[in-house]
């Protein structure tokens, strides 16, 4: 692979709309093994993957959320899964293994969508559903959703021109930014 690192990360976008290709199990070994390459304090690694191929649960938890039909869509859902009694950073450390699974997934040609609204009263719902069809413990969190497939879009890589703010950079102390340096 050529691309850099650099363009791999402004390449990534959310994808929602997926083609019938399957994506297959070494695939998915890959974006996980990628997503516990992640930093977590303490190095606890307090995270486990639920690898759902399901239609009928994927369109249960789609209707569930109302707003999701590429969940349904997906060749592949991702149950990112936080044990909050292993680390009192679980949900930060489960985001940055969430970030490396998306990246992994652009890497390798695939499209995915992270979905997730811990502490929500519909997500609450979903977590009580999860738990139950997944078999998942009482003491193991579910804040994310990443739905996996073959892309059927292309949005257009970030940059500078879209997502870089100035004003939101401050130099030595809050306030000092590059255009009042300027
Ligand atoms: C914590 C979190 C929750 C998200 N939840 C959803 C979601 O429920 N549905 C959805 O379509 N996208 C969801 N997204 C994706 C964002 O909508 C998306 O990242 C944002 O619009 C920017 O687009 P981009 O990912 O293409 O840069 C979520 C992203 C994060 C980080």
């Amino acid at each position: 692979m050529t691309e850099s690192l650099l363009d791999l990360i402004r390449r990534r976008r959310t994808i929602r709309h997926f083609t019938d290709e399957s994506v297959s199990n070494e695939e998915i070994d890959t974006l996980i093994e990628l997503a516990m390459c992640a930093p977590t304090r303490l190095n606890r690694q307090p995270w486990h993957f639920v690898v759902v191929r399901d239609k009928a649960m994927q369109r249960a938890i789609a209707e569930l959320l109302r707003i999701h039909p590429y969940i349904e869509q997906a060749s592949v859902l991702i149950a990112v899964c936080g044990v909050p009694q292993a680390s009192s950073t679980w949900l930060l450390d489960v985001s940055a293994a969430t970030e490396n699974l998306l990246l992994a997934a652009t890497a390798i040609g695939l499209g995915a969508a992270w979905v997730g609204a811990p502490d929500t009263t519909l997500w609450n719902l979903l977590e009580e559903h999860l738990r139950d069809t997944l078999r998942i413990p009482l003491d193991v969190r579910i804040p994310v959703l990443v739905a996996v497939g073959h892309p059927a879009e292309s949005p257009p890589p970030h940059g500078r021109h879209d997502r870089f703010d100035p004003r939101k950079v401050h130099y030595g102390v809050w306030g000092n930014v590059a255009d009042e340096l300027t």
